[in-house]
C-alpha cells in the first residue's frame, strides 16, 4: 500500500464525496469531513447509491463494494478527521481564504510527516502550501466531477514540492484507479484553464442571443464531439465554483478570462447548478447535496 494508508478528505460536497468512494475503493481507510452533519450523512447515502451502481453495471465486485463501504468513517471536525491521516485531501469551496484556513489547521494538528493536498481547481498550490511549515508536503490533486466516474487526475507540483510527495499522490492517484498527469503550477492547470475559456465564451454568446442554451450545447455536442454541452457542464460543476475559478485566471491571467456578465448574474440569483436545482436548466427532481 505504500507510505499512505489512511487518506483524511475535508469537506464532503459534489468532490469530496467523490474523492471518498475512489479513496475506499482503492483500499485506503478514509475518512471523510464536513463543517455540516447532514452534508455528511447526504454523503454517506449517495457513496453507499453509487456503489451499488457500480455493482449493478459488474464495474464493482458485491464484496469490493461492501469492504469500500466498510473503510469509510465519518468525523465531526477537521481534527479528529486529519489526526492518523498519512494525506489529507482538501474539498472545501474555492475560495483561497477557506484553503489557507484548512491548510493553517492542518499544519498544526498533523504528524510532521502527514501530506497535504488540495483538490482546487486553479488556485496556486504554492500560495496555499505558504501558510504550513511543510511546503515541501504539499501537493495539487485535482480530481474531476463526478470523480467515481472520470478516468483523469491532474498532479500539481507546487514550488516546493518534493519528489516523494508527488510520487506518493501519483501512487494514490493510480490506486484510486485514475490516468494521472503531472503538471507544473499554473493558474487553471491544464483542463480548467480551457474548460473555463469555453465556459465563459457560451455565456457570453448565451448573452448576446447568438442562439439558445440548448442549442449551443447541442452544437458543441454534435459538431465538435464533446460529450456534453458547456451549460450541462457548468449546471453540474457549479456555477459558482466556475464563477471563482474565472475570477482567479481573470486576476492572475488577464482580460480573456473575464466572467460573463450573464453567469456573474446566474451565481447572484442563486441559479448555482444541479446543486439548487437551477442553473443554465431547470432541474426539479435533482436532489444532489
Ligand atoms: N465541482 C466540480 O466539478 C469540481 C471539479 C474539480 C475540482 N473542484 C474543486 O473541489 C473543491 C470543492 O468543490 P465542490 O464542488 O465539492 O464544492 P461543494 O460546495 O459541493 O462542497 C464543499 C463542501 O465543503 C464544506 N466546507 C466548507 N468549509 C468547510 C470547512 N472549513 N471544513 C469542512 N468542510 C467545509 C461545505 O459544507 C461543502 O459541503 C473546490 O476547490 C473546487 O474548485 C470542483
Amino acid at each position: 500500500m505504500g507510505q499512505v494508508q489512511t487518506i483524511a478528505i475535508i469537506g464532503a460536497g459534489i468532490m469530496g464525496r467523490g474523492i471518498a468512494h475512489a479513496a475506499a475503493l482503492g483500499g485506503y481507510r478514509t475518512v471523510l469531513e464536513d463543517l455540516l452533519p447532514g452534508t455528511l450523512r447526504k454523503a454517506e447515502t449517495e457513496i453507499r447509491a453509487n456503489l451499488d451502481k457500480a455493482v449493478e453495471r459488474g464495474k464493482v465486485t458485491a464484496s469490493d463494494a461492501d469492504s469500500a463501504f466498510g473503510r469509510l468513517e465519518y468525523a465531526g471536525s477537521v481534527e479528529e478527521a486529519a489526526r492518523e491521516a498519512d494525506m489529507v485531501i482538501e474539498a472545501v469551496p474555492e475560495e483561497m481564504e477557506s484553503k489557507i484556513e484548512i491548510f493553517t489547521l492542518l499544519d498544526k494538528i498533523c504528524r510532521p510527516t502527514t501530506m497535504l493536498a488540495s483538490n482546487t481547481s486553479s488556485l496556486s498550490i504554492t500560495e496555499i502550501a505558504s501558510v504550513t511549515y511543510r511546503a515541501k508536503k504539499c501537493v495539487g490533486m485535482h480530481f474531476f466531477n463526478p470523480v467515481h466516474k472520470m478516468k483523469l487526475l491532474e498532479v500539481v507540483r507546487a514550488l516546493e514540492t518534493d519528489d516523494d510527495t508527488l510520487a506518493a499522490a501519483v501512487e494514490v492517484g493510480k490506486r484510486m484507479g485514475k490516468e494521472v498527469v503531472v503538471i507544473k503550477e499554473s493558474p487553471g492547470f491544464i483542463t480548467s484553464r480551457i474548460n473555463a475559456m469555453i465556459g465563459n465564451e457560451a455565456f457570453y454568446m448565451l448573452q448576446e442571443g447568438i442562439a439558445s442554451a440548448a442549442d449551443i450545447d447541442k452544437a458543441l455536442k454534435l459538431g465538435l464531439n464533446h460529450p456534453m454541452g458547456p451549460f450541462e457542464l457548468v449546471d453540474m460543476v457549479g456555477l459558482d465554483t466556475r464563477l471563482n475559478i474565472l475570477e482567479y485566471l481573470h486576476k492572475s491571467l488577464g482580460e480573456k478570462y473575464r466572467p460573463a456578465p450573464l453567469l456573474v448574474q446566474y451565481v447572484k440569483a442563486g441559479r448555482l447548478g444541479r446543486k439548487s436545482r437551477h442553473g443554465v436548466y431547470e432541474y426539479p427532481e435533482v436532489v444532489s447535496k
